[in-house]
């Protein structure tokens, strides 16, 4: 927390404080809606891509899960392991820099958790400012969601669940399909928001 402590936002969720450095994209109601709605289990192995201050993760350590927190963001790392000690989890959660599988090859989980960035963007948008690769999902919002979804069922234990979000804008139809292509149930619960609808997608093998 030291250098960056002075210029950090502060998040409250369910009572419980966040620090969200400079950089790192702060919680918002795509983040609520899984935290909401996700179920950790002690003891169990879970995954989560994309972490940014970590909020997700430290709800699953919290609960006794032993987790694996990764991101392309050196910055969002930084400020997620120091949530993760005021929380005093640190212990129980491994962090990793690259990008979506990249850090866990070869690994898989009983639980995958992604927020992806999943918001369509023209070209010319396209910037270098890691708070906006955040939420920049390409052209069709889909750029980071598809390679997610062709890669998750390598990395998910036979009886493991995999929760993630999607915006209305970015084609659902198309990760229903891609989901019963790979022989998956799912739910997806939809929650309203001012110009987009936005999905959270539970999955299990079929
Ligand atoms: C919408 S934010 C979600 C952050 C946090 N999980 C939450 O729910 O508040 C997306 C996060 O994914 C990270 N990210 C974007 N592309 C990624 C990739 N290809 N691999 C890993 N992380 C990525 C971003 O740096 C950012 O922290």
């Amino acid at each position: 927390m030291v250098f960056h402590g002075n210029r950090a936002k502060i998040v409250f969720y369910r009572g419980s404080r966040f620090l969200v450095y400079p950089g790192v994209y702060e919680p918002a109601e795509d983040t609520f809606l899984l935290a909401d709605n996700l179920e950790f289990r002690s003891g169990e192995r879970v995954l989560e891509l994309g972490t940014g201050c970590g909020l997700l993760s430290i709800l699953a350590a919290k609960a006794g899960a032993r987790v694996v927190a990764t991101d392309i963001n050196p910055v969002a790392l930084e400020c997620a392991r120091d949530n993760a000690v005021e929380h005093g989890v640190a212990g129980s959660i491994d962090f990793r820099l690259g990008d979506l599988f990249g850090p866990v090859r070869g690994e898989s989980f009983d639980l995958l958790v992604f927020n992806p960035p999943y918001l369509p963007s023209e070209d010319g948008e396209r910037s270098s400012d890691p708070v906006e690769l955040a939420w920049d999902g390409g052209k069709d919002g889909r750029k980071v969601l598809d390679r997610f979804l062709r890669e998750f069922p390598h990395h998910l234990k036979p009886e493991g669940r995999a929760f993630f979000v999607q915006s209305s804008l970015s084609n659902v139809f198309q990760t229903k399909q891609m989901l019963e292509a790979n022989n998956f149930k799912f739910k997806a619960l939809e929650k309203k928001l001012f110009f987009e609808r936005l999905y959270l997608f539970i999955c299990f093998r079929s």
